[in-house]
């Protein structure tokens, strides 16, 4: 999910569930380095929507190692360099079950969130927000999620955690579960709006800016 900053909800602290596996870099790593930034981060190229990746489910996952929580960490620089609160590992090309998550944009580490091989265990109440993705930049649309969910998942080192979001977190859990089930926001648009949002992006390809 890109920024929301243009919508009125805020971000609250409330809303950002009891529980939050923030992945911190290893022992070693942060002692050979002086500075705390750690190391320099890849930066993916975000595929665009009309890449069948976006849209096909992903696969689970089984091994737990290094190479994973690097790949976390990458996806955290990825998403704050799009200064986006989401973003799911098909996005960069890669059809596996890991997404990353933080509502305040990289304004508190705390808030960082690593979800791997997650599902929505719970879901209550409803809202309807505006909502955007980083695969379709320079759309929104209205969509109906739940305001609280309950999400199972498990950490970079295979731990598994529930985790409660409201609100702007509850929506991103959704929106970025949706992802790794090969859905897209715009399934949940009315045909109306969903149709013109193709129509547009299809003459953006033809002009080659997509
Ligand atoms: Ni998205």
């Amino acid at each position: 999910m890109p920024d929301k900053s243009t919508t009125s909800e805020p971000p609250t602290s409330k809303s950002s569930g009891a529980k939050s596996p923030a992945v911190t870099p290893n022992a070693a790593e942060s002692s050979s380095a002086p500075e705390k930034s750690g190391p320099a981060r890849k930066i993916y190229q975000i595929m665009k929507y009309g890449d069948p990746i976006l849209e096909k489910p992903s696969k689970s996952i089984t091994k737990f190692d290094a190479e994973l929580a690097e790949l976390a960490e990458d996806m955290f620089a990825t998403m704050y360099s799009a200064q986006g609160i989401g973003l799911a590992a098909p996005q960069i090309g890669k059809s596996i079950r890991i997404a990353v998550v933080d509502v305040t944009g990289g304004k508190n580490p705390e808030a960082k969130i690593v979800l791997v091989n997650p599902e929505i265990i719970h879901g209550e109440g409803e809202k309807r927000e505006e909502e955007g993705c980083l695969s379709i930049p320079g759309f929104r649309g209205y969509v109906v999620r739940p305001q609280f969910v309950t999400v199972k998942a498990q950490d970079v080192k295979g731990q598994e955690f529930e985790i409660r979001g409201e609100d702007l977190l509850a929506r991103a859990f959704c929106h970025e579960i949706d992802h790794l089930n090969g859905i897209l926001f715009l399934t949940h648009l009315s045909m109306l709006k969903r149709d013109m949002i193709r129509r547009k992006i299809r003459k953006l390809k033809k002009q080659g800016e997509w």
